[in-house]
């Protein structure tokens, strides 16, 4: 089945969309796929984290060329589009984003994503979307949701579905426009946060994010680019999320 220009390959069990999309990326060249699986034996998130995967819920695998060069486009068009499909089911639902692609509703966090490299010029964009289960995990970071426990009946079939039609015009824009519409649509922007970078803490004020979706954190010590961490807001109510 093609949607939007993508070859969409459903699976009913894998390891990890992920892994299956670079084995694609090695053997299939030159085209633009979707993986996509009922269920997941070995879903993986950020920084060695695993991601449960639970039936009911969306996990998927984009895959296609794109140049490194351009990653910033690419992470910024990639976590917007989740904001946009939850907006098309919802428009007054409270949908925000966190850096760098995590997607909160009502505070909570419904998606992520897990970008790698794959073989050549191949990106794969890995994304997890809670439709009707949210996971609880004792090493969780993070407090989660659903889109169903938020009173939002999608399937996962109608929610990738609708995902990649707007990826695909949101792929299109340019850096400077999707950092804007990145920035209204993010948690906190101008709040203190903490970041923590394997082991290291920084606190300081959210500046809010360059072309290349890196994140621009105020210090004592001056402005600084962070590439990657997880991020905290200091003085929210739920514990910092
Ligand atoms: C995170 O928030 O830590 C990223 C989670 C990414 C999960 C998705 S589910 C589909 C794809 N396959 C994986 O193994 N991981 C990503």
């Amino acid at each position: 089945m093609v949607v939007s220009g993508f070859e969409v390959i459903c699976l009913e069990e894998v390891g990890s969309t992920n892994d299956i999309a670079a084995e694609y990326a090695a053997i299939y060249p030159e085209h633009k796929l979707v993986i996509r699986a009922r269920r997941q034996t070995a879903g993986r998130g950020r920084r060695g984290r695993s991601w449960q995967s639970l039936e009911g819920n969306l996990f998927f695998s984009m895959l296609f060329e794109f140049s490194l060069r351009d990653l910033g486009r690419l992470i910024m068009a990639a976590s917007l589009s989740l904001v946009d499909v939850v907006k098309a089911y919802k428009p007054d639902a409270d949908v925000r984003l966190k850096w760098p692609n995590d997607v909160l509703l009502n505070g909570n966090k419904i998606s992520g994503m897990l970008l790698e490299k794959g073989a050549g010029n191949y990106m794969i964009v890995g994304i997890g979307v809670n439709i009707t289960q949210s996971p609880q995990m004792p090493d969780m970071l993070y407090p989660t949701t659903s889109l169903a426990q938020a009173g939002i009946a999608a399937t996962a079939d109608d929610f990738l579905q609708k995902y990649l039609g707007v990826f695909a015009k949101n792929i299109d824009l340019t850096a400077a426009s999707l950092r804007q519409r990145w920035l209204e649509n993010a948690k906190n922007v101008g709040a203190k946060i903490k970041v923590l970078q394997n082991g290291k803490e920084q606190r300081g004020i959210f500046e809010g994010i360059d072309d290349n979706a890196d994140l621009i954190l105020r210090t004592d010590g001056g402005v600084q680019k962070i590439l990657a961490g997880d991020v905290f807001y200091l003085g929210d109510e739920n514990g910092g999320f």
